[in-house]
């Protein structure tokens, strides 16, 4: 597999059209903006406090902090599975905080997201755990048969289609998710500690894969506490401290904690 196999990928979606880059109504290059995001639960501090962040289609960034810092719910409301108590939130051109309920699964088409625990289905096989994200938004049975062949390859899985997930070790798992995240050809990737659960060698080989991903084109976010990691790819990297962002670095490092 390389890159070039990657970008060129050219997935159904069951619209009939092929996905290119979709440029918002204004033609900019943002692809996830907050402005002044705060998010309070009902208890405690506000996870977030008057975040700000600008992320353009193409980019790879790292979110990084302390266990508490708001990560996760910086994602949740990327995802709409969170709305924020104050500030505003763009993704893909949608007006996340304004999103009528009845648009949200549309929306979210847009979002492929991987999680730490993987979330696969156990009674199901690796083909079907895949085929299952291209049956939700409704795409014909003969390009299922394309598209999640086509996408095992690309995370190394094409010989274990059949497979149930506890016949896989944790990285295999976890390529089975990254697999299901990206069937849908989404312009987003978001990643809350993909790594989490593995070894260094399929940490690496995770990231060895997001970072071909990118370079096809997807705009991907990735939550992580791999210090190692971080410091090798030389990604932007921003750092998250009780809910505030307190650092924003191009090619940045993980910042040692006080
Ligand atoms: N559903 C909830 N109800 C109340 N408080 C919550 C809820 N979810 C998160 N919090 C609180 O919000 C803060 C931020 O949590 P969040 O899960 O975003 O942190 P995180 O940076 O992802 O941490 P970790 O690295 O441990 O995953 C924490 O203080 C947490 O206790
Ligand atoms: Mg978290």
């Amino acid at each position: 597999m390389n890159i070039k196999q990657v970008g060129e990928r050219e997935l159904s979606t069951g619209s009939g059209k092929k996905r290119t880059a979709k440029k918002s109504v204004n033609g900019s290059s943002d692809m996830i903006t907050l402005r002044n995001v705060s998010k309070s639960y009902s208890t405690g501090a506000p996870a977030l406090n008057g975040v700000s962040l600008n992320v353009k289609k193409g980019e790879f960034v790292f979110i990084v902090g302390d266990s508490g810092s708001g990560k996760s719910t910086l994602i949740k409301l990327l995802l709409r599975e969170l709305t924020p108590t104050d500030g505003e939130i763009s993704v893909n051109g949608y007006d996340v905080v304004r999103l009528k309920r009845r648009k949200i699964p549309k929306f979210r088409r847009n979002i492929g997201v991987v999680f730490q625990d993987f979330r696969l289905l156990k009674d199901r096989n690796v083909y079907e755990n895949v085929a299952f994200a291209q049956r939700i938004i409704q795409v014909p049975t003969r390009e299922i048969r394309r598209n999640v062949p086509a996408i095992l390859s690309v995370v190394g899985l094409a010989g274990k289609y059949k497979a149930k997930p506890k016949q896989l070790s944790g990285g295999e798992q976890q390529r089975v998710a990254l697999a299901r995240a990206l069937v849908n050809n989404p312009p987003i990737l978001l990643c809350d500690e993909p790594t989490g659960n593995l070894d260094p060698k399929n940490s690496w080989e995770i990231m060895r894969l997001l970072d071909e991903i990118n370079k096809s084109g997807t705009t991907i976010l990735v939550v992580t506490h791999n210090r190692e990691i971080v410091n090798a790819m030389q990604k932007r990297v921003v750092t998250v401290k009780k809910g505030i962002i307190v650092s924003d670095e191009e090619k940045g490092g993980y910042i040692d904690e006080d």
